[in-house]
């Protein structure tokens, strides 16, 4: 295996990878991010270890199986499964893709984190389009089970196959897209969802806080379990007709960002990286507070899913 990027994604990708006992060449053209994202995958482990989630030992183990490596031909050379997750820039990906296909194995796959762009806009970048897929994870990857898989006209039934067996190897739920779509499921229903919210905040409806405690103790508490289209058929689709025909014309149907949303990202309030967003943290430690706890729900919540009732 390997993991080619060791930002957000990559170290959390690299992380599932160790864990399920796969050997794991990380690579990224920083040295300092290798440092950086082997910490960050240590804290992890701790957290799963004080949740019960793991062992000691099996911390130990999973990190034992990560090689981070600033030489891209060590970290592929016989890799069978390629993981890319370097930033968002059609070039930098290109540019790799370049550099991989003159070393990788001729069976390998590679597997592309990218959230924007299609598979059809990324192997214009590659020789062996049959070879490239989309597993698209979710921050933090080593927590959100959903990956979803996009795959070209030109990849084979068994590559894809294969991907969703490894990524249901590493404990994923993948989920295969028969055709490609801007924003593939998870971040469409995000973004109509997110669209709406703002419009509230910026109408003065509620306050951040009691839009997201609407969501996360309403609806969202029934989505870890049931998703929008099963909650249509329990509560009705004679119901849900009605409520689509009264609401959908008086949503929110803005295609632009809202001026306060702009505002605050041209005066560097980006949440919580810079301490300040839609709410305001005090320092560093409020945010890494912030983060364990949002990972120790997280943590908590995988541990019913994977229950059996
Ligand atoms: N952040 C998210 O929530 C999220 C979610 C799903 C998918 N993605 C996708 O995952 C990919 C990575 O995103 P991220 O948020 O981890 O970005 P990031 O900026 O945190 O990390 C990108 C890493 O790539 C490295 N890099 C840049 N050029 C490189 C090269 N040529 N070779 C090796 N490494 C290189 C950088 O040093 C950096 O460490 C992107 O395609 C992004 O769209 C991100």
């Amino acid at each position: 295996m390997a993991v080619l990027g060791a930002g957000t994604m990559g170290h959390g990708i690299t992380q599932l990878y160790a864990q399920a006992g796969f050997d794991v060449y990380l690579y990224d053209i920083n040295g300092e991010i290798l440092q950086d994202a082997l910490n960050k995958i240590s804290t992890n482990l701790d957290l799963l270890f004080q949740e019960n989630a793991i062992t000691l030992a099996e911390k130990e183990k999973t990190l034992q199986y990560i090689f981070t490596t600033t030489n891209l031909e060590e970290a592929v050379s016989g890799s069978k499964f390629i993981t890319e997750a370097v930033s968002e820039n059609l070039n930098v990906k290109f540019d790799l893709f370049k550099q991989l296909e003159e070393i990788v194995d001729k069976d390998a796959i590679i597997a592309s984190n990218t959230s924007t762009f299609s598979i059809k806009q990324l192997s214009e970048g590659v020789q062996k389009k049959d070879r490239l897929i989309i597993t698209h994870f979710f921050n933090p990857a080593h927590l959100v089970p959903l990956v979803e898989v996009v795959k070209s006209e030109e990849i084979a039934q068994e590559i894809i196959e294969h991907t969703v067996a490894i990524l249901k190897g590493i404990g994923k739920k993948p989920v295969v897209l028969k055709k490609g779509i801007p924003g593939l499921i998870a971040n469409r229903l995000q973004a109509a969802l997110v669209r709406e919210a703002f419009y509230l905040l910026d109408n003065g409806i509620a306050d951040a806080k009691d839009i997201d405690l609407a969501v996360s103790a309403g609806p969202g508490f029934r989505w870890a379990f049931i998703g929008p289209l099963e909650t249509a058929d329990f509560g009705g689709l004679d119901i849900w007709k009605s409520v689509v025909e009264n609401l959908a014309p008086l949503l929110s149907k803005e295609e632009k960002v809202p001026p306060f949303v702009k505002e605050k990202v041209d005066n560097g309030q980006f949440g919580t990286k810079t301490g300040n967003g839609l709410f305001t943290y005090q320092g560093n430690d409020e945010v890494q507070n912030k983060i364990r706890e949002r990972d120790i729900h997280f943590i908590r919540l995988l541990n019913i899913k994977n229950e059996e009732i």
